[in-house]
């Protein structure tokens, strides 16, 4: 499978940055044998589109969509939307978004089965806090996420999960490198079981922290099939070094 490596942009970036950060992207990624995804903010997401339009390897994903399809929801963004600004990805279940705008499993398992249906890939994801590591619950935490998250459907799908601990994101935290394999291969378990595909057609992202430097390390870990960067994916240096660290 080859390796995916998605980049968030958050709430972060405008036009004239989007342009320069794109070229450079495409320039380092598209003689390399990856998936890279650039997920910026909604208002730039046509715009970034079509930057990428003639990439080979570099595609454009949204960073949140909605449960209905349409409607009066005042500030949201559909599924139809997100794929009409030419996206192929769209993140779901960010923790922030889990945090701030209090996304439950079953609202993003129903923006997830939307997607899907929508023609997007969804990029699932799921991740402990800090107590619940401590306390030793991490892996019960994220098998139920995972469970509740995604589509019974999503099997006849192409979907990605992505585990990001909470308390790995932007702070320059990580888990272990042995953390990251006994979650990757619990997450494989329980996705497969409930989507019955099998574990090695689930690509499954590790996000939190990740930066050109432990890349490398991450991503030769078992069962995790790429990164979901943040605050590294507005450096085009240090995202296009995270990109070679793949291949
Ligand atoms: P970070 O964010 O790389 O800045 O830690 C990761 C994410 O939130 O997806």
């Amino acid at each position: 499978m080859k390796k995916i490596i998605a980049g968030n942009w958050k709430m972060y970036g405008a036009r004239s940055m989007a342009e320069a950060l794109c070229r450079e992207v495409v320039g380092c990624a598209d003689g390399l044998d990856v998936q890279v995804v650039i997920c910026p903010p909604a208002v730039l997401l046509a715009q970034v589109s079509a930057l990428l339009a003639g990439s080979k390897h570099v595609k454009s994903g949204g960073q949140t969509c909605h449960t209905q399809a349409e409607g009066a929801y005042t500030g949201d963004i559909s599924a139809a939307m997100v794929k009409d600004a030419g996206a192929t990805y769209v993140i779901l279940g960010h923790s922030e978004r889990r945090r701030d705008h209090f996304e439950t499993d079953s609202a993003i398992r129903q923006a997830a089965a939307l997607a899907l249906q929508t023609g997007l890939i969804p990029i699932i994801c799921v991740g402990e806090s800090e107590d619940e590591r401590k306390s030793g619950k991490a892996l019960d935490v994220v098998g139920q996420q995972v469970r509740d998250c995604l589509p019974e459907a999503a099997g006849i799908h192409d979907f990605v999960l992505a585990y990001e601990p909470v308390w790995a994101i932007g702070s320059g935290a990580t888990p272990t490198t042995d953390d990251i394999a006994a979650m990757h291969a619990h997450i494989l378990s329980v996705a497969s079981e409930r989507t019955g595909k099998e574990k090695a057609a689930i690509p499954t992202l590790y996000g939190g922290s990740v930066k050109a430097a432990n890349a490398r390390e991450i991503m030769q870990t078992a069962g995790v099939s790429g990164v979901l960067v943040g605050g590294a994916s507005l450096k085009a240096d240090e995202f296009c070094r995270i990109i070679s660290a793949a291949v």
